[in-house]
């Protein structure tokens, strides 16, 4: 049965986490899979997080199976963080996911049984998986065109005349900010002419949230989204407790549907539910479980919001940093874009040669498309950094 498969490709993301810890030298750094790390260089648990498992060791009661959207309240409270209080929440519905990977595929799935002619349209670039997710639903993808490798910054005129042209039967793909893998994002304006667009041509918007908090605070990050949500008649998005509660491994997240009427948004998630009876019935409990006692309990949301405000400055001051780098000591001014990014990642415009003279002349991982990721840089990484990126530029 097996012996036909091919030899697996490696991920490119996943891949080089495991390239990293096997690398023997002690001069290296891991600018690979988006992961925050503070200036110790560590992953530490949020003191939110940490507060939160003690109140849920102290008070759950059973590991009892919990139901196939996963926590109610966890869903309530991420469209509330997703949407704010948005006058469309009475046609909204949402259930936890596996990650937001596993939200991705369960919507790539409704869209392939909704609309089976589907197009998903993903920017060019767009996070390495997107792709093979809604491919392996049975999608069609095609790419518009995002990011201009010379500005460094997104190609707004050019973006917005290729979606021009999506139809009824395409789904367009957005990320609400911090842009993985560029760090380009879109501003108000051109999500106010995105929903124009969509009101026009009659496609569905679909937007992929999964850094909210990481580019300029939790409601500035969604407000492109929320424009957008009030004004279509349909959406889809993804959203991922990941990054912003450091909750990677327990994969929580979720998928959140907008549709026409209150009764199409129920339906819609019947349709989620069955699905995900025949995937993985449901979702593990233990990160929303987290999530849900944080975003209901004032004092941890504060605690939880303050965490994540440090990460977000901390973000911005590692930028300035590297950029003050270049421009003091290489006397270049030619990675000042570094500092208009948003979030945890920067595209270089790096060759896959000149990634790889990083890795192997200097031990930096980055991403082969040419993306480094700022949150894993330390204070005393910067001047070592900085100096590998110019000699290979
Ligand atoms: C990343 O882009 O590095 C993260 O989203 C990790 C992943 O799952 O790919």
């Amino acid at each position: 049965m097996f012996s036909h498969l091919p030899e697996p490709k490696l991920d490119p993301i996943l891949s080089l986490s495991v390239a990293y810890r096997n690398d023997p030298r002690s001069e290296k750094v891991d600018l690979g899979i988006g992961v925050y790390k503070n200036s110790l260089g560590e992953t530490p648990i949020m003191q939110a997080i940490g507060l939160a498992e003690h109140k849920v060791l102290d008070t759950q009661k059973t590991k009892s199976y919990v139901g196939l959207a996963g926590c109610e309240e966890f869903n309530q409270s991420m469209v509330s963080l997703v949407l704010g209080d948005s006058p469309v929440l009475d046609r909204v519905s949402a259930i936890q996911t596996p990650g937001a990977s596993g939200a991705l595929r369960m919507l790539g799935d409704l869209m392939k049984i909704a609309q089976p002619n589907t197009t998903v349209w993903l920017s060019n670039p767009s996070y390495v998986n997107h792709q093979p997710v809604m491919e392996a639903a049975g999608l069609k993808v095609k790419h518009y065109s995002y990011f201009c490798p010379v500005t460094k910054q997104v190609d707004t005129a050019r973006m917005l005349e290729e979606i021009s042209h999506a139809g009824k039967d395409d789904v367009v793909l957005l990320h609400g900010c911090c842009h993985n893998p560029t760090g380009a994002d879109i501003d108000l304006e051109t999500w106010q002419q995105l929903t124009q667009l969509a009101q026009d041509k009659g496609f569905t918007p679909f937007v992929d949230v999964a850094y909210q908090g990481f580019g300029d605070g939790i409601d500035e990050d969604a407000a492109g989204l929320r424009y957008m949500a009030e004004r279509v008649e349909e959406m889809m998005i993804t959203t991922s407790c990941s990054k912003n509660f450091g909750l990677y491994r327990e994969r929580t997240g979720a998928a959140i549907v907008l549709g026409r009427s209150a009764k199409d948004a129920l339906n819609a998630r019947g349709k989620l539910l069955t699905m995900a009876r025949a995937t993985y019935t449901m979702p593990p409990d233990h990160g929303a479980a987290l999530v849900k006692t944080i975003l209901q309990d004032a004092e941890l949301k504060n605690l939880w919001l303050q965490e994540l405000t440090g990460m977000q400055k901390r973000l911005v001051s590692l930028r300035e940093a590297l950029c003050h780098e270049f421009r003091t000591v290489h006397n270049s001014a030619n990675f000042d874009f570094i500092q208009s990014h948003k979030g945890m990642f920067t595209v270089l415009g790096f060759s896959q040669q000149q990634m790889s003279r990083l890795r192997e002349e200097f031990g930096i991982y980055g991403v082969g498309d040419g993306r480094i990721n700022i949150a894993g840089l330390t204070e005393g990484d910067i001047s070592y950094v900085a100096d590998a990126i110019y000699k290979v530029s």
